[in-house]
């Protein structure tokens, strides 16, 4: 029997990824991830440099088992001193995903340090450009994507087909994944492995308020909104009065420093750490109404691994439903 290639490049048990989270993408959740048989990130979003750092030393502590860091490249930042921890543990570090602006300068440089590099990517094109420049594995992102999302706003069903068909490195999927048949959906359309975020939130150690994870498990199909379209970003959240006020500014067409104040990272954190959703807003993908429980880590990794073994033979019997093998015509 083969072997996944994303759980080979990653040295996993299953190819199901932690997305990297702002402010919520803690090693304790990273370290819980990998000892549950996925493979966890530590996030620099929303970190300074010694933060970041301290939740690398915590993931360390808490698993012998490979985990990675996730870095966007969106310009916000002076990197190197995030850089400067990447390579003092990059004995540790087994991988880094790199998300937003452009990843191509990076990727030697990543590689150079014996980590394998994952880029995230929301088009066909950035798909290629990652690939040739050396990218172990590509994380397509669909618009279903809790987060900061790509502005093509492509959904994964018409993403991942046309990726998968073009990059001869593995391929995984990400945006509204929270279940064993979305995972299996997402293998038939071609990709090798997972990556999620909302879910992971709604787990016991990751470090969002008790809040942000109860109205999570209470949200339904239609809860997230995407907003900051007017400063040409493209964020998945949870609906709320806030929410709802910063949509009514943004239709107003603000200059920056109006609308500034109310988008901020503060904003985001002090809804996700304090669960003050009155003044800042939550992240969440579409994924958000399929989570019905706050349960460790390893447990939403078994449930979905045992929820593809179920559904394995109904879908098998569909299948053969639907393709009809009798050719009997049935009204
Ligand atoms: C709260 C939150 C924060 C996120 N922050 C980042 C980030 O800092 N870097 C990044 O590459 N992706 C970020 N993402 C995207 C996730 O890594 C992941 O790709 C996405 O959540 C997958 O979609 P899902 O939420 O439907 O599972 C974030 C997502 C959420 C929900």
């Amino acid at each position: 029997m083969g072997v996944n290639r994303v759980s080979e490049i990653l040295q996993v048990q299953f190819p199901i990824i932690e997305g990297g989270m702002a402010y919520v993408g803690n090693g304790e959740l990273a370290a819980a991830v990998s000892n549950g048989g996925g493979f966890g990130q530590v996030a620099i979003s929303g970190r300074t440099p010694e933060g970041f750092e301290e939740q690398i030393k915590i993931a360390i502590s808490l698993t012998d088992k490979p985990f990675g860091v996730n870095i966007p490249i969106s310009g916000y930042f002076t990197y190197n001193p995030y850089f400067d921890v990447v390579q003092k543990y990059k004995n540790h570090i087994h991988a880094i995903s790199l998300a937003s602006g452009d990843p191509r300068p990076y990727i030697p440089y990543f590689k150079g340090m014996g980590l394998k590099v994952m880029v995230l990517v929301g088009s066909v094109k950035h798909a290629i450009n990652a690939e040739k420049a050396g990218a172990d594995i590509v994380i397509c992102e669909g618009f279903e994507a809790g987060g900061r999302n790509s502005p093509y706003e492509l959904t994964l069903f018409g993403l991942v087909p046309q990726i998968s068909k073009v990059v001869t490195i593995p391929v995984v999927a990400a945006g509204g994944i929270a279940t064993g048949r979305g995972v299996i959906a997402a293998m038939a359309l071609g990709a090798e492995g997972v990556q999620m975020g909302t879910r992971f939130i709604a787990t016991t150690e990751c470090q969002a308020h008790d809040h942000y994870k109860n109205l999570l498990v209470d949200a339904k199909d239609d809860s997230t909104v995407v907003v900051e379209r007017s400063v040409g970003r493209v964020s998945r959240v949870l609906k709320s009065p806030y929410v709802n006020k910063v949509i009514e500014l943004e239709r107003k067409n603000p200059a920056p420093e109006e609308l500034y104040p109310f988008i901020s990272g503060q904003r985001n954190r002090l809804a996700a750490l304090e669960g003050n959703v009155e003044e800042g807003w939550i992240h969440a993908g579409q994924s958000v109404g399929m989570i019905t429980s706050v349960i460790p880590a390893a447990e939403v990794i078994q449930q979905i691994v045992q929820e593809m073994d179920e559904y394995r033979e109904s879908l098998n019997h569909a299948l053969d439903l639907f393709l009809n093998p009798s050719g009997e015509v049935r009204i």
